[in-house]
């Protein structure tokens, strides 16, 4: 992992600030420091506090990755990226299943939520590799920097308009778990 990062910082050097890599990336630290976090001992409040903010930054990146940059690799038509993104959004379903059941758990602290916990970091740092791996590559090679920049900017609007509109299902689905 620390490789893969090293040679996508290489890449990544003087693009565009809006480049949408900026941004997964930026996205990705995140979730995968809260997923550590969570795999760690015990937190009581804090550690609701981490699930809550994981659970949201995490279906707002996907549902937003699904819809810019997923769709736009479909959009190619290549062979290569299609797969890409169509294996992507089963993996991103994989999680959601997951983070339902955890959702729906009143102990964070049990052993079964930390199995849960443990499962969900290893598919993260698995699926994040290969968005570095693959497709970010596919990215410089079917987009331009203008376009990887509007796509950039799409993703952060996607992401700003899913935040209002969860706000409440979000309390609602708490309420009655
Ligand atoms: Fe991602
Ligand atoms: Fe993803």
């Amino acid at each position: 992992m620390k490789e893969l990062l090293h040679s996508l910082l290489g890449t990544l050097t003087g693009t565009d600030p809006r480049d949408i890599r900026h941004a997964l990336k930026r996205d990705h630290d995140e979730l995968l420091e809260l997923a550590e976090a969570l795999c760690e001992g015990s937190g009581g409040a804090n550690r609701r506090q981490r699930f809550d903010r994981f659970r949201e930054l995490l279906r707002a990146h996907s549902r937003s990755e699904e819809r810019t940059v997923y769709r736009a690799l479909q959009r190619t038509g290549a062979e290569e990226a299609k797969d890409f993104a169509n294996e992507g959004e089963v993996e991103h379903g994989s999680v959601d299943a997951l983070l339902a059941k955890l959702s729906r758990m009143r102990d964070l602290d049990s052993e079964k939520a930390h199995a849960h916990f443990q499962v969900i970091k290893e598919m993260l740092e698995h699926h994040i590799e290969e968005e570095y791996g693959e497709m970010f590559g596919l990215l410089s090679q079917h987009f331009s920097a203008e376009e990887l920049a509007q796509l950039g900017e799409r993703f952060e609007s996607a992401k700003g308009s899913l935040a209002t509109r969860h706000r409440k299902p979000l309390a609602r689905e708490e309420a009655t778990a």
